[in-house]
């Protein structure tokens, strides 16, 4: 990981969601009172070292951007990156991105969710640990708006399929957007996030897919997991 200089607990404290009381009755975070302020909020899940949530707080003054990453050194390293350079429009959270936004985010509350380069988590005892689900999916469908956005992107073929496979499946809810383009990369941080720098220096295709919520209801229950399909499991023992 590439060194910051390290800063204290302290200096993260306003970049950072204090360990919620988790064990409690789940009550949904009021997004005027962490930001101070009412300003569209865009949530990303697995934001790894932070390169998306710095580069576009930078960018986009005017939105706040709430992050949740499971790994507690990620937090602290973007953390870390957002205080250095002072992007108060930032909040980054620990733990379960999937409980957290189900439990935590209010329905129809955030602009657009972010989900970039996802673990595939190909071995079947990991598999629960996969965040993008049909049960995900529905999530996110309550917590945008219509009108609201949902953009993911991959390295990984299979996991892309099966993830616009587990839109399709929620039906109306989900409309096809055009994906954004690759950033034009000149420098380091030009790219999406940090693993979309490593993947497209190495030359690999980058697999995006970007859709709108609408006015039509989700389903009540979540469509059966593709993943866990025939296919999947050919799929890789085919590699
Ligand atoms: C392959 S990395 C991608 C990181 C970053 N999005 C990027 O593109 O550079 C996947 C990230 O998702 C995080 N992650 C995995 N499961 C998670 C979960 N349930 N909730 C939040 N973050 C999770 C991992 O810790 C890891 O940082």
């Amino acid at each position: 990981m590439r060194k910051l200089k390290k800063l204290p607990l302290e200096a993260l404290a306003p970049f950072t969601l204090p360990t919620l009381p988790w064990d409690a009755p789940p009550t949904p975070i009021v997004w005027t009172e962490l930001f101070g302020n009412d300003h569209p909020v865009e949530v990303e899940i697995g934001f790894g070292k932070g390169l998306f949530l710095t580069t576009e707080a930078a960018r986009r003054p005017e939105v706040n951007f709430f992050g949740v990453e499971i790994v507690r050194k990620y937090q602290l390293y973007a953390a870390t990156r957002l205080a250095t350079r002072g992007l108060t429009n930032v909040r980054v959270a620990c733990g379960d991105g999937r409980a957290i936004l189900r439990d935590r985010v209010a329905p129809g509350s955030v602009r657009a969710v972010h989900v970039y380069f996802p673990d595939p988590w190909w071995k079947a005892r990991h598999r629960k640990r996969r965040v993008f689900t049909p049960e995900f999916c529905l999530t996110v469908g309550r917590v945008l708006p219509p009108g609201g956005r949902l953009l993911i992107a991959t390295d990984v073929e299979l996991y892309f399929r099966v993830m616009t496979q587990i839109v399709r499946d929620t039906g109306p809810a989900f409309a096809d957007l055009p994906p954004p383009p690759p950033t034009e990369a000149r420098h380091d941080f030009d790219y999406l996030t940090n693993f979309e720098r490593k993947f497209r220096k190495e030359g690999r295709p980058i697999y995006r897919a970007a859709y709108e919520r609408t006015t039509a209801a989700l389903p009540e229950t979540p469509a059966p997991d593709p993943g866990l399909s025939g296919e999947f499991i050919e799929f890789r023992a085919a590699e």
